[in-house]
């Protein structure tokens, strides 16, 4: 089958091949077949090195398909299910799973990601973050797939399992925006504009977007910004929305140290600074011991939208439903698997909201 293979860490392109196979599905496992996916920043991270992953590895992880087989013991998957490929599987027993904090259970992310699912030129290859959705076909624990209505068209479906869950997810689940508060928003690609929309249906005032690239910002506005400004001139709505003194909150959906600093700078005293982009471990963000105390900030951390994706997809697809969340407007392209690399280059220009790969198969 087909599917796009990082060789090694560093390269800056992947081979899209057909001689890919899948392996399995064993017992608690299923096999899916994957009708859209698609492109989030985070693979372009695992190609770069800033997101650790073995390789060989098939990339991919924001994704929806069919499931068409089904391992031993699986029993709350049937085959035909419609499913979102979820790539932090909530094992449902550990302390963050009992404990209402599912998006931190690390039990089957862990073996999924260190298991070799895929077969290249045969030689074992992973699937990126317990994955590989760039794959016509790929094999997941059953806990790594939510199954949702058949009318939900694929791109919608395969949007939330990612960038949608993770942004929308930051505002309401993370950060929890009070209605008619002032949020801050660095970065709008796709993660970023499900920010926006996130802080929009809580309630949020004023919705600043931030972004470098100047056709982003028009887009911004349109998910529900009501200002949208290049960094440098970030200045002006501040001093008008918030006479100088900071939001109540800001997100830096973009994962560098600089624009994490930039959101902490730009919230008010007490108010919430989130770091939704990933970030390299290696690089550091200075925060001096008197501001910590003396400006009564938060500095929090968000992974997968703080979601339990088991309750929260459906959530927000009944937004979506209502016409509350536009998904549809998110899909800036649609493309086949062998533009992926066109579709990185693009995503590297900052000019991609969000581009879907579809396998073909029914809408
Ligand atoms: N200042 C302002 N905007 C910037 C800057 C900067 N220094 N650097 C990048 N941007 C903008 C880009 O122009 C682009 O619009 O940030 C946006 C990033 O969008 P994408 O590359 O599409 O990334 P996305 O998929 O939205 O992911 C964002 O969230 O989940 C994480 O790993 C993901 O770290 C990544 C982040
Ligand atoms: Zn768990
Ligand atoms: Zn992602």
């Amino acid at each position: 089958m087909r599917a796009a293979v990082l060789q090694a860490v560093g390269d800056e392109t992947v081979e899209v091949r057909d001689d890919v196979e899948v392996v399995g599905p064993g017992p608690g496992e299923v096999r899916v077949a994957i009708r859209a996916t698609g492109v989030c920043h985070s693979d372009l991270s695992a190609m770069n090195g800033t997101i650790p992953q073995p390789t060989p590895a098939v990339l991919g992880h924001e994704g929806a398909g069919e499931v068409v087989a089904v391992g031993e013991g699986v029993g709350t998957i049937k085959l035909g299910d419609h499913v979102i490929v979820v790539w932090v599987p909530p094992c449902g027993t550990c302390r963050y799973c009992l404990g209402g904090q599912p998006n931190l259970c690390t039990q089957v992310m862990y073996s999924a990601g260190l298991t070799p699912r895929f077969v290249v030129g045969g030689s074992p290859a992973y699937g990126f973050a317990g994955t590989g959705t760039f794959a016509e076909e790929v094999v997941l624990p059953v806990q790594g797939v939510v199954a949702i209505d058949k009318d939900v068209p694929w791109e919608i479906a395969s949007l939330l399992g990612c960038g949608v869950v993770t942004g929308v997810g930051a505002a309401i689940n993370a950060a929890k925006v009070r209605p008619g508060s002032s949020v801050l928003v660095y970065g709008c690609g796709g993660v970023g504009m499900a920010v926006i929309q996130g802080a929009r249906i809580a309630g949020a005032a004023e919705i600043v977007a931030v972004d470098r690239v100047e056709a982003k910002l028009d887009q911004a506005r349109r998910f529900g910004a009501t200002h949208a400004v290049v960094p440098e001139r970030l200045g002006g709505p501040k001093d008008e929305i918030t006479e100088g003194d900071g939001f109540d909150y800001a997100f830096e959906v973009i994962g560098r140290p600089e624009t994490i600093r930039a959101a902490y700078d730009n919230v008010r005293r007490g108010g919430t600074a989130v770091v939704v982009g990933a970030g390299r471990a290696e690089e550091t963000v200075e925060l001096n011991a008197f501001e910590l105390f003396y400006s009564e900030k938060t500095l929090k951390g968000t992974i997968y939208g703080s979601a339990d994706v088991r309750t929260d997809f459906h959530r927000l697809l009944r937004l979506w439903k209502a016409g509350r969340l536009d998904l549809e407007g998110m899909i800036s392209d649609r493309l086949d698997l062998s533009k992926i690399n066109e579709a990185f280059a693009k995503m590297r220009a900052g000019e991609a909201i969000r581009q879907v790969i579809h396998f073909g198969g029914a809408a």
